[in-house]
């Protein structure tokens, strides 16, 4: 295992902002501190949300002569580390983007064979983050190898960074992501601002990853210093979104509402990394509520850092569970029909550590507390969630 200078880091799920789901490649240093300063006046920053990431395409077309990356020269033409200042000056923190082989996924040079030479490049700017993805040529090495080269190069800098492993969740990075150094593995493969995306389009709806994380039995993996990530939040974007316009995919509406809360209820449920993904100086209010929801954050935050699971399905409705610290427990019911449908449960069958005689369960999207003995109930609308959190009395 490497120390990757980290012991303490990520032991909560990382929280922060992504270009990639709104700007794609056509992202600026300019949208870049729009963002710090959007993280700063939305009250995103304060809930949480402190890593700053500039994505894809933030590197000129070649390596300079010693194979170092540069800053694009119209894109980024201040340079990385006065960015990274200004970031670091509005009490954010700011990571960066590179891939485990010759090129990135939108074909810029990437950093396979020269982990040592960027991962200094990278600590010398003052990065915090890197999110490391799985393009270019590989040169015939697997990705245990490749995502432990640039492992071991960040665990030789003399500066602290979360190291995010992109490789969509193809071999498995869960059994030996923390064992390279990993704080986070993405489990799937991208998102895209959709509910539901056919399997001839790029990318995963809201419900296929919500099934692939009911499928994928991974949950051992996650936790402290080391988190499954269903990938980023697409909260708030829609057809228009940078991604959704360069990616294979046909998207005719943004999410509802109710598909929007139980995107963001379920990523909290698995205790995912809370990167937002929308345009912040467009955000609307219903967005900024979501994003910056404490109750729904501090379940995504718990200090157990257990990942939630899926503890029944009846027809098209499931009933999903996360046990939290001082023998609380948070539950969706989650109605993935068409018509409003009622839906049970009751602490039996959910991570409640303790029996109780009556427990409160705080309803967090209707503001509402309630006693039950131990039966919980919720009318739920078409592809919408109740979340509650439970305690015994
Ligand atoms: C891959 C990653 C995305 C994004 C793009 C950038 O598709 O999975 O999250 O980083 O590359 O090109």
């Amino acid at each position: 295992m490497f120390a990757n200078g980290g012991l303490g880091l990520a032991t909560t799920p990382p929280m922060g902002w992504n270009s990639w789901n709104s700007f794609s490649c056509d992202v600026t240093e300019e949208d870049i501190r729009t963002a710090a300063d959007q993280l700063v006046e939305t009250g995103l920053r304060d809930a949480g949300y402190e890593y700053l990431v500039v994505d894809d395409c933030w590197m000129a077309e070649t390596l300079d002569d010693d194979g170092r990356l540069r800053p694009h020269p119209e894109t980024f033409p201040s340079g990385i580390e006065p960015l990274a200042e200004y970031i670091h000056d509005r009490g954010l923190k700011f990571g960066i983007y590179s891939s485990a082989g010759t090129r990135t996924c939108q074909d810029y040079p990437a950093s396979l064979g020269r982990e040592g030479l960027h991962a200094q490049q990278f600590a010398d700017w003052g990065v915090d983050y890197l999110k490391y993805d799985n393009c270019g040529d590989h040169r015939g090495k697997d990705a245990i190898a490749r995502y432990s080269a640039m492992g071991k190069a960040l665990a030789e800098v003399d500066r602290d960074i979360v190291y995010s492993i992109c490789e969509w969740g193809e071999n498995e990075p869960w059994l030996w992501g923390r064992n390279v150094g990993g704080h986070l593995w993405r489990s799937t493969f991208d998102i895209v601002a959709k509910w539901s995306a056919n399997r001839f389009e790029f990318g995963l709806g809201i419900v296929d990853i919500i099934d692939r994380m009911a499928e994928r039995t991974i949950e051992s993996s996650h936790g402290p210093g080391g988190w499954n990530d269903p990938d980023m939040l697409q909260v708030g974007n829609g057809p228009d979104s940078g991604q959704s316009e360069l990616e294979d995919v046909a998207i005719e509406r943004g999410l509802t509402e109710a598909e929007e809360r139980t995107h963001f209820s379920f990523w909290c449920l698995f205790g995912a990394p809370l990167m937002a993904g929308n345009d912040l100086a467009e955000m609307d209010d219903r967005t900024r509520e979501l994003l910056t929801n404490e109750d729904a954050i501090a379940i995504d935050q718990d200090p157990l850092g257990i990942q939630g699971t899926r503890d029944g399905v009846l027809d098209e409705t499931e009933i999903w569970s996360k046990r939290l610290a001082g023998d609380e427990c948070a539950v969706i019911l989650f109605n993935r029909s068409e018509s409003t449908t009622d839906i049970e449960t009751t602490v039996e069958t959910v991570d409640m550590p303790v029996d109780a005689e009556t427990y409160t369960a705080w309803d967090i999207w209707n503001d509402e507390v309630f006693e039950t003995d131990g039966r919980i109930h919720a009318t739920v609308e078409p592809h919408d969630v109740a979340f509650m959190r439970l305690s015994p009395e």
